[in-house]
Parts: structure tokens; sequence; C-alpha cells
């Protein structure tokens, strides 16, 4: 039934707007900080929501990859891969706009927290696993990689052909984009938090940034080797 529907029944917004429940206003805490509370709780839902949507999409671009011998419906896979790259982008930006936390509130609400830490984020782990690591390719690549050969080619091939190979190779254009958003935004997090926390260890238990600078990785390891490749050979000759 969609008579009478309204914006506000479409999105939920009554329960949506509800979830907002900064737990400096519980206590006898000043209003700059339970609104700075607010905004550091809103960043992170709405990280949680992009996130969804990412993972939906890379687990359609996987079950395309896993079920599928042909290029029909490749266009579709390009345009979710290219939306994954474009919400690692903003994912990238909630992050970048905490850096707008002032430190004297979030040093008042922090203890709020409890144990509460975004390494408990199941989404996160969820993307890290869907598109692997430096040391180990995920479920995408994997997929991709037995589509490609499926269909007769190789990803050496491929990379080597560039835009002469169309599709694939912007299907390949495509996962690197999200590798380097993924990369960009655990910079980012690691930077932000040297910014507003400084050596402190975090409430999930870990000694923070040094922690975090060990996590650091670079997913499709071959896709970065076969572009070193492509400049052998390519440069132009000097005179
Ligand atoms: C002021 C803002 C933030 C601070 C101070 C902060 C701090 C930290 C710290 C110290 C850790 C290490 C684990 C621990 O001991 O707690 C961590 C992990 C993590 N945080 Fe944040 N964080 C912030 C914002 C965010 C945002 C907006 C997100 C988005 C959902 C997020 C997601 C994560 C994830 C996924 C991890 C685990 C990363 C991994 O395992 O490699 N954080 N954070």
């Amino acid at each position: 039934m969609t008579d009478g529907l309204k914006y506000h029944n479409y999105l939920e917004l009554d329960t949506l707007l509800s979830l907002q429940k900064p737990r400096a206003a519980e206590s006898a805490a000043v209003k700059s900080t339970v609104l700075s509370e607010q905004f550091f709780i809103i960043a992170h839902q709405a990280s949680e929501l992009w996130l969804r949507q990412v993972i939906d999409d890379l687990e359609a671009v996987i079950d395309v990859f896993t079920t599928t011998d042909d290029t029909s419906q490749a266009e579709w896979i390009v345009d979710l891969l290219q939306r994954a790259g474009e919400l690692t982008r903003v994912l990238h930006n909630q992050l970048t706009a905490l850096d707008r936390l002032p430190l004297r509130d979030f040093a008042m609400f922090r203890n709020l927290l409890g144990t509460a830490s975004g390494a408990q984020s199941q989404q996160f782990h969820r993307l890290g696993h869907l598109i692997g690591n430096a040391e180990q390719d995920g479920p995408l690549y994997e997929s991709f990689a037995a589509w490609v050969t499926r269909s007769g080619h190789t990803v050496p091939d491929i990379a080597r052909r560039g835009i002469d190979a169309d599709i694939y190779y912007r299907i390949i254009e495509a996962l690197l984009d999200i590798g380097n958003g993924y990369w960009r935004w655990q910079v980012s997090h690691i930077s932000l938090i040297t910014k507003v926390m400084g050596n402190h260890a975090g409430t999930g238990g870990t000694t923070g940034v040094n922690y975090l600078v060990s996590r650091c990785t670079l997913p499709f390891a071959e896709l970065r080797e076969l572009r070193s490749e492509a400049h052998v050979g390519l440069s132009v000759a000097t005179s």
C-alpha cells in the first residue's frame, strides 16, 4: 500500500531519529559535550549504514562472478564496484568530519563508551574479509579470477592488454579504487586518532595507534604487482 505514504513514514524517520542517545545527556554534562557525543554517534551510525550498502553490493558482485560464465552482467558488476568505490570515499568523509570533534568534549564523554570500540564492528570485519588483505585474497578477488579463467582469459593477460581488454579492465580499475579507498580510510582513521587521543590506549583494549598501524593493509596484491609490470617496456623513448 502506497496510499498516503509520506517521506517520514517511508524512511521510518521516527525510529531512525530516536536512535541517537548520547550518554552524556543522562549525566550533568554541559550542552557542548552532549552535542559532541551525538556527533560521534551519528558519524559511527552513518558509517555502519554505508557499510551495509557496500557489503550488499560486493556480495551481489561475488554472486554474479560465482554463478555466471559470460559477460552478460558485466556492466552491472562495474556499476556495483564503482558505487562501492565511491562509498569508500563517503566512509572516509564520515571519518574526516570527526576532525571537528572538540578534544575537551571527547575527553569528557570518552569514559561513557566503556569497552565499546570500532574494533567490534562486525560489518567492518565482513568488508575486510570480502576484499582481503596484502597477504590473503578475499572472495571478491578469488571469484573474479575464477570468472576470468572460465571466460578463457587470465588476469595477467587482461592487465597487460589494458584498455583493449575493455570490460575486464574496467573491473580491475574498479577493484583497485575500492582497495585504495579502504587504505585511505585506514590511514585517515589513524591520523584522526593521533589527533584526538595521542598515544592513549583504545577503549577496545589495544594500544591504539600502534595497533592500527600494524593492521593497515592494501588488498589486491596481484593487481598491484601487475600494475608495476605495466611500466616495463612502455616508456616513451627519449632522444
Ligand atoms: C574520534 C573518533 C574515533 C576514535 C578516537 C577511534 C579510535 C579507535 C581505536 C583506538 C581503535 C583500536 C581498537 C581499540 O582499542 O579500541 C579503533 C578501531 C576501529 N575503529 Fe575507530 N575510532 C574513531 C572513529 C571511528 C569511526 C567513525 C569508525 C567507523 C565505523 C571506526 C571504526 C573502527 C574500526 C572498524 C576499528 C577496527 C580497525 C581494525 O581492526 O583494523 N572508528 N578506533
